[in-house]
Parts: structure tokens; sequence; C-alpha cells
């Protein structure tokens, strides 16, 4: 499969096997995020890897949430926020990396969701994330047990412009 088949098939998966991902592969996922680009090459992010069942069962009390608790992993991502440039940009630099991670396990047969039904403040002090960094969003990665169909998209034209916006 192409790179652009690998983006263009990408579903959000919110069922997983009950299988665990091997080190390895965790970690080649994590690779995916260490190589994202980022402003002035800062990589201005922190991950969490989210292992621990009791963890996981915290992450799933939101509305939106409720299936990391059945997720291999999950990654957590932090942008640090100490510097001006930093807060420019680390949310930016962050969410490069993370998506990196979800197109990169798709590429290895592994399902992703993003979340963002957390409360930062709670999600902080859980995992003892330092004042100056911000939690952006967290995924969870599995083996897949559905393949849902693709959600609507917007028609290029709508959200494309040339030359002007
Ligand atoms: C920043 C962000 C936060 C999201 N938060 C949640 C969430 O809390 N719960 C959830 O089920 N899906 C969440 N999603 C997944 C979106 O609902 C999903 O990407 C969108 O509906 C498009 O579907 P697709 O990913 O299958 O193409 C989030 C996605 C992004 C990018």
């Amino acid at each position: 499969m192409s790179s652009l088949d690998r983006i263009m098939s990408r579903r959000s998966i919110r069922r997983y096997k009950a299988e665990k991902i091997p080190q390895e592969i965790l970690e080649k996922i994590l690779e995916a995020g260490r190589h994202a680009p980022s402003a002035s090459n800062e990589q201005p992010w922190h991950f969490i890897v989210v292992t621990d069942p009791k963890l996981k069962e915290k992450f799933s009390t939101g509305r939106w949430s409720g299936f990391v608790k059945d997720s291999a992993f999950a990654v957590v991502g932090c942008a640090y926020e100490g510097t001006a440039h930093s807060r420019k940009w680390s949310v930016v630099d962050t969410a490069i990396a993370l998506q990196n991670m979800a197109i990169a396990a798709w590429s290895l047969g592994i399902g992703s969701c993003w979340v963002g039904d957390f409360e930062e403040l709670v999600v902080k002090e859980m995992l003892k994330v330092p004042k100056v960094w911000r939690i952006i969003a967290l995924i969870s990665f599995g083996y897949p047990d559905e393949m849902p169909d693709a959600r609507p998209r917007k028609a290029l034209k709508e959200i494309a412009g040339y030359n002007q916006f």
C-alpha cells in the first residue's frame, strides 16, 4: 500500500482486539513521532505511553473516551510552553508528531483514535506532568476490531483556494 493509500484508508478505530502490541512495534510508532518536523527543530514534545490498565480506565470516564480502556496503550502528547517560541509552535509540532504515530501505526496494521475528551489538570496531576508542559491530546492504539466507513469530508472547493482564500 502506498503512503497515500494509508492516509486515505485510515479511520478512527474505537474497538480493539484484546491483543498486546509487541514492544518493538510500539517503539516503531514512537520513532515515527520522533522523526516529525518541528519549528526550528526544537522538538518541544514529550510523550507518555500509558499501558497500565488502571490508568487507561481513568482515561475512559469521559463521554467520548470510553474505548481507551480497551486499547493496547495510549500516547499522551505533551507540548513544552516554557519559551515564547515554544508557546507559539509546540502545540503544532506535537500534533504533527502524534499524527505521524497514527499513520505509522496504521501502516503496521494498528488502529488508533485521537482523544480530546479529558480534563487537562486532572491528567497532569495523574501523570506527574510539570507545570510548564501542556497536554494537547492523547491517542489510543490497538489492533482493530472494526473497520468503520469513511466519515464525510467537506468538498475540496470548500476548503482550498488558489492564490486567495
Ligand atoms: C483533536 C482531535 C480530538 C478528537 N477527540 C475525540 C474524542 O475525544 N473521542 C472520539 O471518539 N473521537 C475523537 N476524535 C476523532 C474524530 O471524531 C475523528 O477523527 C473524525 O470524526 C473523523 O473520523 P476519521 O478519523 O475516522 O476519519 C478526535 C480527533 C481529533 C483530531
